[in-house]
């Protein structure tokens, strides 16, 4: 129940497919009904869209508002494959501690690979609504592109401000998808494609009432910025790229979209690529809070 140091596991074999290409209607669940299942194949098509350098950029702008120093205890919800939770371990180094909790087991399964050669990492399986770590001993945490998904964020947030020391820090990064631009040949069909995109979140537009539920779950909030990812020209390892096909698959059958209508989609934003008339853009919101008490800077 506390942020332990334990050696990542690393599961035999998982090197030679670590950074594979997902295969074509794979890449995101496609099950309706349900939002996002972060199965084997989304995590390894995640693993490779988070690579993209508009998604480093933006972590390495979270990584700089946290200001974390040596022997730091820092927790990680949702860290997904693990990029910032191995740059976090970078700066904490052996007398901190980095620990990350997930709900996915491909996902766990990728961070633990990713920090394997930092001992004081450790990623376990769990739920953000349940943290399962004691009270008070984190020193800062961090959440980006999670909060979003989950069902009762309220308790999530209660649970993140339970488990920071007073004077901790919150660092939390969400999208807004109403924010987005995405130029194209037919406006309805893509009004219809994002509306049935929306589902693949519990909250599309959590940024916009982030703040009173922070408020709410005891933080002071001390600051918020906008961070886009912008990708004003086509190119396949971009991250609108990565998402283009994660959305195909992902929006068949919801809003009666058929197989035809989301290949015209995907192609049209492809074409419009190739010939130089590409356009994206889409927001997000990195809030920064603290646990009153103590002064953040001890
Ligand atoms: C879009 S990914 C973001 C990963 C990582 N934070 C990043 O920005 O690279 C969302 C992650 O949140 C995890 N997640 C979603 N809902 C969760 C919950 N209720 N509890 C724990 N993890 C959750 C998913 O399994 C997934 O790994």
């Amino acid at each position: 129940m506390v942020a332990v140091r334990r050696r990542c596991l690393y599961p035999p074999g998982m090197a030679e497919t670590i950074d594979g290409e997902p295969t074509r209607g794979q890449g995101i669940d496609e099950r309706i009904g349900t939002g996002l299942d972060f199965n084997e194949a989304t995590a390894r098509a995640l693993e490779r869209m988070y690579q993209a350098p508009e998604v480093a950029l933006q972590r390495a702008i979270v990584l700089h508002s946290m200001a974390l120093r040596a022997g730091e205890v820092v927790l990680d919800v949702g860290p997904g494959p693990g990029f910032l939770a191995t740059n976090m371990a970078a700066i904490v180094g052996a007398s901190g501690v980095v620990s990350g909790i997930d709900q996915s087991e491909p996902m766990v399964a990728l961070a633990r690979a990713r920090c394997q050669d930092q001992d004081w990492v450790d990623i376990q399986v769990g739920e953000a609504t349940d943290l399962p770590y004691q009270s008070g001993i984190f020193d800062a945490a961090v959440s980006t592109q999670v909060y979003e998904y989950v069902e009762d964020v309220e308790v999530a947030l209660t649970e993140l401000f339970r488990v920071l020391r007073p004077g901790g820090r919150a660092f939390i990064v969400d999208t807004d998808w109403s924010s987005t631009v995405w130029n194209n040949s037919d406006p309805v069909r893509m009004q219809r494609v994002l509306e049935a995109w929306d589902q693949h979140l519990v909250d599309p537009h959590l940024p916009a009432t982030l703040t009173p539920k922070l408020k709410q779950a005891g933080f002071q909030v001390v600051r918020r910025d906008v961070h886009p990812m912008f990708n004003p020209e086509y190119s396949p390892d971009s991250y609108s790229a990565g998402i283009l096909e994660g959305i195909r698959t992902f929006v068949l059958g919801r809003n009666g979209i058929t197989q035809d209508e989301a290949d015209a989609w995907a192609s049209d934003l492809r074409d419009l690529g190739e010939a130089g008339e590409y356009f994206f853009s889409v927001n997000r919101y990195l809030f920064q809070a603290v646990k009153p008490g103590l002064p953040s800077q001890g």
